[in-house]
């Protein structure tokens, strides 16, 4: 290679690494290192990525898990729930689902601390829960009797208050805006509804620690602006 184009191949190598860091969060990297890629876990005989949550036949267990959609492949959890809802909170309008449902059901299915990380596929699993791996990573973080009490978390499972969308006054436009990764928050929404993978993406990486995997950064120091994914949606 000549001298000069060698060059040229470096210095683009350079702008694509400061790009990357500036995008900062992660935003569409890809999955692999980071906080869901357990190809090198000690419960995953098989060290494969996807397949922990994912499966192209199920055709192993009679529990038919894809019955979850999505070729889903893991344990879900039978527990319930204490909603925030309007019932909870009465300037609640959106309409609201009883239990979370849709693919907030999918990452309940670990990060509530009652099903076991290890339980899927074929393995029979059940021994590694969130609280063996980390139990800050539990969500709900409190129970309110019997239920897990999501009334601590963001409200899930809910629609955008119908004629609210885009009023300048209450919810910007979601069809519009956008996150960092160039996708609309509409995109992002589960059968219409604001579900955990709204705010989060399960297959991205972190490049910034501490940044929970956020379509959106939330300081000015993660490369956004103060509370940029909270303003996505709301206008305050
Ligand atoms: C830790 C669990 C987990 C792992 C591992 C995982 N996924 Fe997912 N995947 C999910 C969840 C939860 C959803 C639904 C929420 C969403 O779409 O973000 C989903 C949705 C999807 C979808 C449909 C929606 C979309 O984003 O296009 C595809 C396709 C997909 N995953 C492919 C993959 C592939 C390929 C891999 C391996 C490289 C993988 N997933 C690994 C949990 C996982
Ligand atoms: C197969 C089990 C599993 C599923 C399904 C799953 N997670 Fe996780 N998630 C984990 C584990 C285990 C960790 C902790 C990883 C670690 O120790 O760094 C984690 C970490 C996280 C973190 C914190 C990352 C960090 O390091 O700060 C977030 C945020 C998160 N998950 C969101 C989600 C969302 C949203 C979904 C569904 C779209 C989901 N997870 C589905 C197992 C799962
Ligand atoms: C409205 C956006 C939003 C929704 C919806 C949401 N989260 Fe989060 N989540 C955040 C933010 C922001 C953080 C960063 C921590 C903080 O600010 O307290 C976070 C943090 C986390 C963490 C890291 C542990 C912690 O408490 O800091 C996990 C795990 C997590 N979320 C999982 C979930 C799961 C599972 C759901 C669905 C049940 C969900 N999130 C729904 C915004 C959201
Ligand atoms: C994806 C869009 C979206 C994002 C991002 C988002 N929210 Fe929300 N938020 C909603 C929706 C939809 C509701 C339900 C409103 C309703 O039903 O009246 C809601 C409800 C709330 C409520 C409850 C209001 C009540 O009347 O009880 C609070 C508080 C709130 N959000 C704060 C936040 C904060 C703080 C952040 C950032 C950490 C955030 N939201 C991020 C869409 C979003």
């Amino acid at each position: 290679m000549k001298r000069a184009s060698l060059i040229i191949v470096l210095a683009l190598l350079l702008v694509s690494f400061l790009y990357s860091l500036v995008l900062g969060l992660g935003f569409g990297q890809g999955m692999r290192g980071s906080p869901h890629d357990f190809s090198l876990a000690n419960w995953n005989p098989d060290k494969e990525m996807c397949r922990v949550c994912h499966v192209p036949h199920d055709h192993v267990l009679a529990t038919q898990r894809y019955t979850n959609g999505l070729l889903w492949n893991h344990g879900v959890s039978s527990a319930s729930y204490t909603m925030y809802s309007s019932s909870w909170s009465p300037t609640i309008e959106g309409q609201q689902s009883a239990q979370p449902d849709g693919t907030a059901k999918l990452c309940l299915g670990c990060h509530d601390g009652t099903a076991a990380i290890d339980t899927f596929d074929k393995y029979a699993g059940g021994s590694w829960h969130m609280d063996d791996e980390n139990p800050i990573f539990i969500i709900p973080g409190f129970s309110d009797g019997a239920n897990l009490d999501m009334r601590g978390t963001h409200p899930i499972s809910i629609r955008f208050p119908s004629g609210q969308v885009g009023d300048g006054k209450n919810f910007k436009d979601i069809n519009t805006v956008t996150w960092t990764s160039g996708d609309t928050v509409a995109s992002t929404l589960d059968n219409g509804k604001v579900q955990c993978s709204t705010c989060h993406d399960v297959h991205d990486q972190e490049t910034v620690p501490g940044t929970r995997l956020l379509r959106s950064p939330q300081t000015v120091a993660d490369g956004g602006s103060p509370s940029q994914l909270c303003l996505t949606c709301h206008i305050k």
